[in-house]
């Protein structure tokens, strides 16, 4: 099979956002780190926030150096309070919010539902599902009186077809889909968007080691392109979805996948 291989992304940003403010959750590592380097390099300001600081942190400086606004901050999303901790400092400093990427998210072992401990429920529900719905909940309290922004959550192919041995990330990312259009619904009439992206197979740091050596092999038969997606072509997306050219675009929950689920298969 011949690959159309991902595109060379030394070209301009698509889409500027000059004075914006960006939040960018999971934003250390794989889709969130590409996210925040094109939103940065983009015009905004962007907040790295991220579980692992010192990764946030590195993002952060390297962003600076090229000449970009970013700066690092330390988030578990799964503490209401320190999510609300995060959005109040970014709106001290700034006195707005403009883009919201809820994307950090975790994966579970691969295991037949009967076999899946309890523990993995709590821990990626934690992550996946009651993250982004803390983030939501101090993004849109802040939003709301500005009556602007956009907001992306992260959900996957998974949040709209079953997988089997993965329940719990499906049921997670499901749960994503459905508060993503729920809040578009509540929010649209105050003018802020809200949208989802649904990623196919991604090669990021989180793939590789659910993956491991099974990765080449895997991406091969993922989709008609014969290949992972680069971090940067969903980070393409999401950006798509935060700019003024989606100004109509409200409650999606955007396949990006490689055409995977064309055909109305898994992929495979
Ligand atoms: P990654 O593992 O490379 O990056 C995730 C980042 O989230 C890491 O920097 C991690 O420190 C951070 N994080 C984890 N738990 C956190 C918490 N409690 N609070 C704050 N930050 C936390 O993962 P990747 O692949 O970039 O995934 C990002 C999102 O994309 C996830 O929501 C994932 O479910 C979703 N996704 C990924 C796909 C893929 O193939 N890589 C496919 C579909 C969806």
């Amino acid at each position: 099979m011949v690959t159309m291989a991902a595109p060379d992304r030394s070209t301009k940003p698509q889409h500027r956002f000059d004075d914006r403010v960006a939040l960018v959750t999971g934003g250390a590592s794989g889709i969130g780190a590409a996210t925040c380097e094109l939103l940065a390099h983009a015009g905004a300001q962007v907040w790295v926030a991220d579980f692992d600081l010192a990764s946030a942190l590195a993002l952060a400086d390297r962003l600076v150096a090229a000449g970009a606004q970013a700066q690092a901050i330390a988030l578990d999303v799964t503490d209401p309070q320190q999510v609300k901790n995060v959005v109040q400092a970014c709106w001290q400093r700034h006195a707005r919010l403009d883009i919201a990427v809820n994307n950090a998210g975790i994966s579970q072992s691969v295991n037949g539902l009967l076999q899946t401990p309890r523990s993995q429920w709590s821990d990626v529900m934690g992550v996946n599902l009651e993250g982004v719905w803390n983030c939501l909940q101090a993004e849109l309290a802040v939003m709301a009186p500005a009556r602007s922004g956009a907001i992306v959550n992260v959900s996957s192919r998974a949040g709209l077809v079953g997988h089997p041995q993965v329940a719990v990330y499906t049921a997670s990312k499901h749960a994503v889909v459905g508060l993503t259009r729920s809040a578009a619904l509540e929010f649209a009439p105050l003018g802020i968007r809200v949208n989802a992206v649904c990623p196919g197979l991604v090669r990021t740091p989180f793939v590789e080691r659910k993956l491991g050596e099974r990765l080449e092999e895997v991406s091969r038969s993922a989709n008609p392109l014969g290949r992972a997606a680069d971090p940067m072509e969903i980070a393409e997306s999401i950006a798509w979805l935060c700019s003024d050219a989606a100004s109509y675009v409200v409650g999606v929950a955007l396949l990006v996948d490689g055409g995977a689920l064309a055909g109305g298969s898994t992929g495979k």
